[in-house]
C-alpha cells in the first residue's frame, strides 16, 4: 500500500501507517506545491491531507482509481469537494471529537485575552512603558455572569457553553439549525434568531462549519447589531466573517474587540488588521495541543487502516451538507 501524507504530523499516526504500507511524507516546512501534490498522489492508495490542500476534481483525476481514502487531518473539511469524492468512490474522513476541548479552550483563551487586553498590555511591558500603576489603564470587560452567544452548537459550541456557564456563570444563548433540549434544560440555554442573539450577547463566538450558507454569516449588517461593548470570537473558519467589515467595525470601535484564530484569506490578513489594538490574532492554532494533534494523527491513520483493509471508516463524511 502506498500512503501519501502531505506534511509531517505527530509520529504516533505515521507509525501506525508504516505497519500497513509505504508512507511518503512531504517533509518540507511549507504547503506542498500543487504540482508536487498531484505527482505524488498518482497511483497512491490513501492520502492524509491538511486543510491547506484543495482536494477537488483535479486531485481525484490525478490520483486515479487506486485511491480509496482521503483522511483529512482536521475536523473541518471545506477544503474537500465531497461530491467529487463520491463520484470517484473515494471515502473522506475527518477527526471529530478529539480536538473539541482544545478548540473550546482556545476560544476561552481568546475571550480572556480580548476582554482583559492581555496582548496589548504584554506589548506595553515589553516596550518598557510601565513606569507607575495605572488606576484607569487597560480597563477591560469582566466576563463573569455575562451573556455568551454561541453560533453553531456542535461538539465545540456545546463544550464552550458548558465551560462558560459552569466556570464563569455566563448566560448561554445559541443559534443553530436545530434546537438542543438537553442544553436548554441543563444550562438554561436559550435559542434565538441570529439578530436577537447578536443584539443580546456580550460575547459572540462562532462554531459553524464553512458552507455556502455560513460564508459571510457575520458581515456589516450583523456587526451593526452587536453591542458597542461586545466581543466577537472566531475559531471556526475565516470566511464565516466578512473580514473587511470586521476591520471597519473594530477600527471605528463599534464593538469592543475581536479574537481571531482564522482569517478570510488565510494566511493573509485584511490590510491594517494587525495594527488594531482591539483584536487578538493567533495563527489557526485552536487545535494545537500535544494531546489533540497526537489524537488527530492517530484517528486519521486509523481511518486509513480501516478503509484499506476493506472495513468501514470510523469517521466518514457522508455527503455535502
Ligand atoms: C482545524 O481548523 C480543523 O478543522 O480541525
Ligand atoms: C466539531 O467537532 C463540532 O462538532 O463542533
Amino acid at each position: 500500500m502506498r500512503i501519501v501524507v502531505t506534511r509531517r504530523i505527530p509520529e504516533e499516526g505515521l507509525a501506525l501507517l508504516r505497519r500497513i504500507g509505504t508512507v511518503e511524507v512531504y517533509t518540507h516546512d511549507k504547503i506542498i506545491p500543487r504540482a508536487e501534490l498531484l505527482k505524488r498522489i498518482h497511483g497512491a492508495n490513501a492520502a492524509l491531507t491538511l486543510l491547506t490542500e484543495k482536494v477537488d476534481a483535479e486531485f481525484f483525476e490525478a490520483a486515479g482509481s487506486s485511491l480509496k481514502i482521503v483522511a483529512n487531518y482536521a475536523v473541518g473539511f471545506d477544503n474537500i469537494d465531497i461530491r467529487e469524492a463520491n463520484k470517484h468512490g473515494v471515502v473522506i474522513t475527518n477527526t471529530p471529537g478529539v480536538l473539541t476541548e482544545a478548540v473550546a479552550e482556545h476560544t476561552l483563551a481568546l475571550m480572556f485575552a480580548v476582554a482583559r487586553r492581555v496582548v496589548e498590555s504584554d506589548a506595553f511591558m515589553r516596550t518598557g512603558q510601565y513606569t507607575h500603576w495605572l488606576p484607569l489603564g487597560f480597563l477591560g470587560q469582566s466576563l463573569w455572569g455575562k451573556t455568551l452567544g454561541i453560533i453553531g452548537l456542535g461538539r465545540i459550541g456545546t463544550w464552550v457553553a458548558e465551560a462558560a456557564h459552569r466556570g464563569l456563570n455566563m448566560q448561554i444563548l445559541y443559534h443553530d439549525s436545530g434546537r438542543s433540549d438537553e442544553l436548554e434544560m441543563k444550562l438554561n440555554a436559550e435559542y434565538h434568531e441570529l439578530d436577537v442573539l447578536l443584539r443580546k450577547s456580550d460575547i459572540v463566538t462562532l462554531h459553524v462549519p464553512l458552507t455556502d450558507e455560513t460564508q459571510h454569516l457575520i458581515g456589516e449588517r450583523e456587526l451593526s447589531k452587536m453591542k458597542p461593548t461586545a466581543i466577537l470570537i472566531n475559531t471556526a473558519r475565516g470566511p464565516v466573517v466578512d473580514e473587511q467589515a470586521l476591520y471597519h467595525s473594530l477600527h471605528e470601535r463599534k464593538i469592543f474587540g475581536a479574537g481571531l484564530d482564522v482569517f478570510e484569506h488565510e494566511p493573509k490578513l485584511y490590510h491594517g488588521l494587525e495594527k488594531l489594538p482591539n483584536v487578538v490574532l493567533t495563527p489557526h492554532i485552536a487545535s494545537a495541543t500535544n494531546e489533540a494533534r497526537q489524537a488527530m494523527a492517530e484517528i486519521a491513520a486509523r481511518n486509513i487502516i480501516e478503509v484499506l483493509a476493506g472495513r468501514p471508516p470510523l469517521n466518514p463524511i457522508k455527503s455535502e451538507s
